[in-house]
């Protein structure tokens, strides 16, 4: 058993309920495992100086659908000179996943899981999502479960080209669920106009359900919708987007446990009015931060950026938006071993170079993260 000592740090965010953050902190790793938090510099193995900076918990992006081929920036091209966002874009990328090898897929997906770690991401959510296809779904969350843990099934992603709707969900709850759930911890559906009703998303999300697998939803990223109660009604552990939302929306979130996820690169990426953070946290919900990585509506895989736009356009203080980041994506995932850094966590950390967190949105852009820990 190896120990690790990583001392000097200027400032600590443990997000422990009592202390949050410690100045002129040290750490102790254990097998991959924060086993002593405090002052001082105690005996072990190996010793890491933080040298004054900060650390922080390492970034638990919740949202991804990193499984594709081919490149849509024509498409950004064209909003950013005033053309709408269509979720129809998304049978594009299909048509190019489909024509790639696995080995293809993988190369791509690893190196955008490898430009989040160096960007301060250590647990990474992915779906599948581009297949749409029993075939082509079914290597999708394989390929993806060669890369994380939380492998996302998101056959209800659109109904594809040359099927009916009622056919297409027939399928999704049918053959296309056998052969994906193996490989999947969780089942999403992206309920909004153009993508699943919300009687679809019942169905689609009950089967997933029965089968074992979580919920999650995306739901409220073109206009309001009943996709956020039914996610609340269905248990999911989050719904995603939720750019727009009513008041009754906001009250659901805020009595129950499903995570508000805020993909603010997608509103950046469709120029799109960004999410109210403020308001869901002041009525009490949990909220996480995540990029939403997908050749569409939001190319980036950069936590660092969510947290910039968090702070600067969603009314979100930088502790608030650090903590949506970290603990709020954990939460999402339903996972208690990551996103802080109390006795007793993995040991994924992330060092700043910076004294503060708070330089994550006051030098927006800036390449700050100088090393990643993962436990
Ligand atoms: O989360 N909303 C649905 N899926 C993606 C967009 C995918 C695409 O345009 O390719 C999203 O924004
Ligand atoms: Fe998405």
């Amino acid at each position: 058993m190896t120990t690790t000592l990583v001392d000097n740090i200027g400032l600590l965010v443990t997000h422990d309920e009592e202390r949050p953050e410690r100045t002129d902190a040290a750490l102790v790793i254990e097998d991959g495992v924060i086993a002593w938090v405090g002052e001082g510099s105690p005996a072990a193995d190996e010793r890491v100086d933080a040298g004054g900076r900060c650390v922080i918990p390492g970034f638990v992006d919740s949202h991804s659908h990193l499984v594709f081929a081919g490149d849509r920036s024509d498409e950004f091209e064209a909003r950013m000179a005033g053309r709408a966002y269509e979720a129809g874009g998304i049978r594009r990328t299909v048509r190019l996943t489909r024509a790639a090898t696995d080995e293809q897929l993988l190369d791509n997906a690893r190196r955008l899981v490898a430009e989040a770690r160096a960007q301060g991401t250590t647990t990474i959510e992915i779906k599948s999502g581009y297949g749409l296809s029993v075939e082509d779904e079914e290597r999708s969350v394989r390929l993806a479960a060669l890369l994380t843990p939380e492998v996302t099934f998101l056959g209800a992603h659109v109904v594809p080209e040359g099927m009916g709707r009622d056919e297409y969900v027939d399928l999704v709850v049918g053959g296309m669920l056998d052969a994906c759930a193996p490989h999947a911890r969780w089942i999403d559906v992206f309920c909004e106009t153009g993508a699943f009703t919300v009687e679809e998303s019942r169905r689609i999300l009950s089967a997933g359900i029965e089968r074992g697998l979580g919920a999650r939803v995306h739901a409220g990223q073109l206009g309001e919708s009943d996709g956020v109660r039914l996610a609340v009604e269905l248990g999911a552990a989050s719904v995603d987007h939720c750019t727009f939302l009513s008041d009754d929306d906001v009250e659901a979130l805020a009595g129950s446990d499903t995570v508000a996820t805020l993909l603010p690169g997608a509103e950046f990426s469709t120029r799109q009015p960004y999410p109210d953070a403020r308001r869901l946290l002041d009525a009490g919900a949990t909220v996480a931060l995540a990029c939403d990585c997908n050749p569409g509506s939001s190319f980036t895989t950069s936590m660092p950026l969510m947290v910039a736009l968090a702070v600067r356009e969603m009314g979100m203080t930088p502790a608030e938006a650090l903590r949506a980041a970290t603990l709020g994506g954990a939460a999402a995932l339903r996972r208690d071993d990551v996103g802080h850094l109390r006795v007793g966590a993995r040991a994924d950390l992330v060092l700043l170079d910076a004294p503060t967190y708070v330089h994550l949105a006051y030098r927006p852009g800036v390449p700050l993260v100088v090393g990643t820990l993962a436990g």
